[in-house]
C-alpha cells in the first residue's frame, strides 16, 4: 500500500523547492513522523510495509530520503538505486540492517531513536519489581487455571526495599527516580562516575551492590565487558531472596546460571526480557531453561514496544532528518561526524547567507585545500563549521548570497570531495 501526501506549505526560498523533496518511508512508521516531514514542506510517500528486491529499488529511485524500520535491508544495491539519496531514517533503535559504511562513503547521514523508547522500559521494570515481590504471574496463572491461592506468604511490598541499579544511563537512572517514589531505596553500579538523582546512592563495586540489594535490575549496553557479567559467583553473591531484572541483553545474564540459582532456591525471582537467542520474528517458537520456573516472568524482548515509544522513534527522527535536510544538522547521525547549526533561516538582519554543505574523505591535504578555494573565491564567509571522523569529514559554509553557488561548485570539484549541497 502507498499513499503519497503532498505538502500544503507555502514554497519557502530554498535553492531546492521542499517539495520536490521526496521521503519514501517504508514498514509504516507512526504517522506523527510523517506530519512532522509534511509539515516540512516535503513531499511524502509512505508504504505500510517492507520492500525488496525490484520493488525497494524502484520505490527508492526518486528519493532525496528515506525511512526504514528493522526489517528493510538498506544495501549497496540498493544505494546505487537511489542516486538522489541525501539521508536515511530508521524509525527504530538498531542500524545493522544499513550498510553504514557505504552509506558513509556516499555522504549519506544515517539517524535513528536510540532513547525514545527509554520509559516504556523503565515502566516495565516498575512493574515487574511490584510482581515478583507479590509473586503476581503465579498467582494469575494459578487463578485462571482454577485455583485460588489467596495467601500472604512470600508477598511484599516494594515501599522501603533496596533496588540496586547496574548500568546508571538513560533507562537506568529512569528507573531510579520511579523506584523512589514508589518508596524504595536506591542504589546503582555504573562503569563511570554518574550524577545521582534523588537520594540514589553509587556504590563503588557490583559485588556491593549483589550483596546489598533485595532486587538487581541490569540496564548496561551488550559489550565485551558486559558479556556475563552476571554469572554464577555474581549469582551467589545476592541475597536468598532477592529478585533479579534483565531488561538490557541476553549476553550479560549466564542463563543456565540463573536457572540453577533459581531452581535451587537460591534467587527469590527473576524477570527476562532477553535472551542469549531470541526468535527472529513474532508468532515464532520460543525456548529457555528459564520456562516453568516459579516467579519467573519471561516476555518476548517487548521491554522498548509500546505506542508511545512509537510515536516518540517516529517524531525523533523525523526530526532529526528535516533538521538535516532545513539546515545541514547531522546532531544523532551515527555514521558522519555530528555538526550542530545555527538556524540561518532565521536570521534577520541583513540578507540571509547561503550555506553550503561539503561531505569528503577524510584525507591529508583536503582542508588546506578547502581553504585555498575560499580564498581565491575571496568568499565573504559568514561561519565555517568542520567535523571528521576517521572516515570522512563534514565542512558547512555560511556565505554571502552573491559567492554560494561558485563556492559550492569549487567545493564540489575538489579531489576527495563526495558530495555538496547548497541550502537558500
Ligand atoms: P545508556 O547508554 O544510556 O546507559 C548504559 C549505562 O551502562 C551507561 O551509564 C554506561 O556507563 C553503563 N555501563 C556500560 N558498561 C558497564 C559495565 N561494564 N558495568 C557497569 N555499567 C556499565 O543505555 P540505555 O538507553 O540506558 O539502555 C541500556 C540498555 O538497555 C541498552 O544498551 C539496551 O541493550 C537495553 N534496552 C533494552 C530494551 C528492551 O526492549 N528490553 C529497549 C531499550 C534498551
Amino acid at each position: 500500500m502507498q499513499a503519497t501526501e503532498a505538502h500544503s506549505q507555502p514554497e519557502p526560498a530554498t535553492s531546492f523547492p521542499r517539495g520536490r523533496i521526496r521521503v519514501v518511508l517504508l514498514e509504516g512508521p507512526h504517522k506523527s513522523g510523517g506530519e512532522v516531514l509534511r509539515g516540512s514542506g516535503f513531499t511524502v510517500d509512505r508504504h505500510a510495509k517492507s520492500l525488496e528486491g525490484d520493488a525497494l529499488r524502484e520505490a527508492v529511485a526518486e528519493a532525496r530520503v528515506l525511512g526504514i524500520r528493522s526489517k528493510t535491508r538498506i544495501t549497496r544495491e540498493v544505494l546505487d538505486a537511489a542516486p538522489k539519496l541525501l539521508a536515511i531514517g530508521a524509525f527504530c533503535i538498531g542500524t545493522n540492517q544499513i550498510d553504514l559504511p557505504e552509506a558513509t562513503a556516499r555522504g549519506i547521514p544515517v539517524f535513528n531513536a536510540p532513547f525514545s523508547n527509554t520509559r516504556s522500559v523503565a515502566e516495565l521494570t516498575i512493574s515487574e519489581l511490584v510482581a515478583l515481590h507479590r509473586r503476581l504471574v503465579d498467582r494469575s496463572a494459578a487463578a485462571h487455571a482454577g485455583r485460588w491461592e489467596k495467601s500472604a506468604a512470600g508477598s511484599r511490598e516494594i515501599r522501603g526495599k533496596t533496588l540496586g541499579i547496574v548500568g546508571y544511563g538513560h533507562i537506568g537512572s529512569q528507573v531510579s527516580v520511579l523506584a523512589e517514589a514508589m518508596g524504595m531505596r536506591v542504589m546503582y553500579y555504573d562503569a563511570v562516575p554518574k550524577l545521582p538523582l534523588g537520594n540514589a546512592e553509587p556504590v563503588r563495586s557490583l559485588g556491593e551492590l549483589l550483596e546489598r540489594s533485595d532486587a538487581v535490575t541490569l540496564h548496561v549496553p551488550s559489550t565485551a565487558q558486559t558479556s556475563g557479567l552476571i554469572g554464577r559467583d555474581e549469582l551467589a553473591r545476592m541475597k536468598q531472596t532477592a529478585y533479579l531484572i534483565n531488561n538490557a541483553r541476553g549476553e550479560v545474564v549466564d542463563i543456565d546460571a540463573l536457572a540453577e540459582a533459581l531452581r535451587a532456591g537460591r534467587l527469590g525471582g527473576a524477570a527476562v526480557d532477553v535472551f542469549p537467542q531470541e526468535p527472529r520474528g513474532a508468532g515464532e517458537a520460543f525456548s529457555s531453561v528459564l520456562q516453568g520456573i516459579p516467579n519467573v516472568i519471561l516476555t518476548p524482548h517487548i521491554g522498548g514496544s509500546t505506542e508511545e515509544a512509537q510515536e516518540n522513534i517516529s517524531l525523533e527522527v523525523a526530526d532529526k532528518l528535516a533538521r538535516f535536510i532545513d539546515q545541514g544538522t547531522t546532531t544523532g547521525a551515527v555514521n558522519v561526524p555530528e555538526v550542530d547549526l545555527p538556524d540561518q533561516s532565521r536570521a534577520t538582519a541583513g540578507p540571509r547567507p547561503h550555506r553550503i554543505l561539503n561531505f569528503h574523505r577524510n584525507e591529508a591535504g583536503f582542508l588546506k585545500a578547502l581553504n585555498t578555494v575560499v580564498a581565491d573565491a575571496g568568499a565573504n564567509v559568514a561561519g565555517q563549521y568542520l567535523r571528521t571522523n576517521e572516515s570522512i569529514g563534514y565542512v558547512v559554509i555560511d556565505v554571502d548570497p552573491s559567492d554560494g553557488e561558485q563556492l559550492r561548485g569549487a567545493l564540489g570539484t575538489l579531489p576527495g570531495s563526495i558530495r555538496t549541497r547548497l541550502l537558500w
